[in-house]
């Protein structure tokens, strides 16, 4: 194929999934489905080696196809936690990525990782193999708070991290901080950002805490009979968004701060490119279909790499609400061109559906629903009190509106 027919492919986002971990913190709902066995698995344990090889198994089995119908234009490693590859299995694993797919054209390659499994050595050999992004995940700086949520490291540990990516010469660095845990105060959110701020990271991810189902901090909370209080989180939040953006880093959609934007989480969400994920607890957006393998189920995949456990069009009902949702979250919202396109069915037929109804009502209690010809979206101000309310979402609603005192839902 010539250069330039080469040009004419679709982007294509790689995802990897990582799904070990030194820690498996209280309040993450990203691994709770993954025995801690599991998660907290040595490179030289079996079922970590047997994960790489599998890994090795679905690229070589994918990448031809996807190299003749795709152009890589974004790559992510993720988890769990990326940066938890030991040397040997970061090359391998980019070895067996770079055979298989082509990724010169590759823009934004961002790993995720946590202080403490950074190494100048790693973060230099990442910087070789064209990582051009870190994603820490700080959490706060607050080493009693670390400690209370299972954190492995100190906040120094992650202040030194992050001056250790910029050494090795990453000048594309983003922290994920939480705020709204239910005993945290605003002078705590305050010491946390305003200490952030001034440290050199360029991307700030502030997520509000989900007391999800499954954690060790919500069977805390549970036993205690305590919740997250509405309110305080969106207070929480919009501190956190007014200091960030007087020190210049403006929020240009949901949790997101600062520049540039991550192209990985922003193209997903508004659903502009086609999604390829390798790993265990990974899925895939491809060629109009939804497909993956379970979460905490790494033996099956090592089973059988090449095989998705679902397969799933993109046009089924049952994905809607999930991919209207998701696009909500962005200030663009759901663009009808483009819904049209990646799923084959109307965004107004979609609009239709008992689930999505539903879902959208519960959204619409919180902000105002904007549609016109282009799509839908929510106002601006509204998408973080939308979506932090729907931390809510498996909590009895009344309880959660009495907690914020909701008003009347907004028509859309
Ligand atoms: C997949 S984790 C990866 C980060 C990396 N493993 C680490 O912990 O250092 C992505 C981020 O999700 C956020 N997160 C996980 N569980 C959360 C929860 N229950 N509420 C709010 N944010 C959460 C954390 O900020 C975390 O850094
Ligand atoms: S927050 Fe990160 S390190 Fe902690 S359990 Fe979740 S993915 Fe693993």
């Amino acid at each position: 194929m010539s250069v330039q027919a080469a040009g004419r492919k679709p982007p294509l986002l790689v995802y990897v999934n990582i799904p070990f971990c030194n820690s498996k913190c209280h309040f993450c709902d990203w691994v709770a489905q993954v025995p801690i066995g599991d998660l907290r698995l040595g490179p030289d344990s079996p079922g970590r080696r047997g994960h790489l090889d599998a890994l090795r198994a679905q690229i070589a089995a994918h990448g031809p196809d996807l190299a003749q119908r795709y152009r890589p234009e974004v790559m992510y490693w993720g988890g769990g936690t990326a940066s938890i590859l030991s040397l040997a299995e970061i090359e391998s694993l980019h070895d067996a990525l770079a055979g298989a797919l082509p990724l010169d054209d590759v823009t934004e390659a961002t790993i995720e990782s946590s202080p403490e499994s950074l190494t100048l050595e790693k973060l230099r050999l990442l910087r070789e193999r064209g990582f051009n992004r870190i994603s820490i995940g700080v959490q706060s700086f607050d080493d009693d708070r670390l400690r209370m949520i299972g954190r492995v490291h100190s906040a120094r540990t992650a202040r030194a991290s992050i001056d250790l990516a910029r050494q090795a010469g990453f000048d594309n660095v983003n922290i994920d901080l939480i705020i709204g845990f239910p005993d945290q105060d605003l002078a705590e959110v305050e010491a946390m950002i305003s200490h952030a701020a001034s440290l050199p990271v360029n991307h700030y991810s502030i997520y509000a805490y989900r007391a999800s189902q499954g954690t060790v901090l919500r069977r805390r909370l549970d036993r205690a009979g305590r919740r997250t209080d509405l309110r305080k989180q969106l207070d929480a939040y919009r501190l956190a968004s007014a200091i960030l953006t007087e020190s210049g880093y403006p929020e240009y959609t949901f949790a997101y701060f600062g520049a540039p934007i991550c192209l990985a989480d922003l193209s997903y969400y508004q659903m502009k490119l086609d999604w390829i994920g390798f790993g265990s607890g990974s899925f895939s957006v491809l060629g109009g279909h939804i497909k993956g393998f379970a979460s905490g189920k790494m033996h099956h995949y090592i089973a059988s790499p090449a095989e998705f456990d679902y397969d799933v069009p993109l046009s089924d009902q049952s994905q809607a609400a999930n991919l209207i949702g998701f696009a909500l979250t962005t200030p663009a919202g759901v663009d009808a061109q483009v819904y049209l396109e990646r799923t084959g069915t109307s965004l107004w037929t979609a609009l239709e559906l008992p689930e999505v109804r539903e879902y959208l009502d519960q959204l619409c209690q919180h902000g105002r629903l904007i549609t016109d010809e282009a799509g839908i979206r929510f106002a601006r101000d509204d998408i973080a009190k939308v979506f932090i309310s729907m931390n809510w979402i498996d909590q009895p609603p009344a309880a959660a509106q009495e907690n914020l005192g909701m008003p009347a839902p907004v028509p859309a």
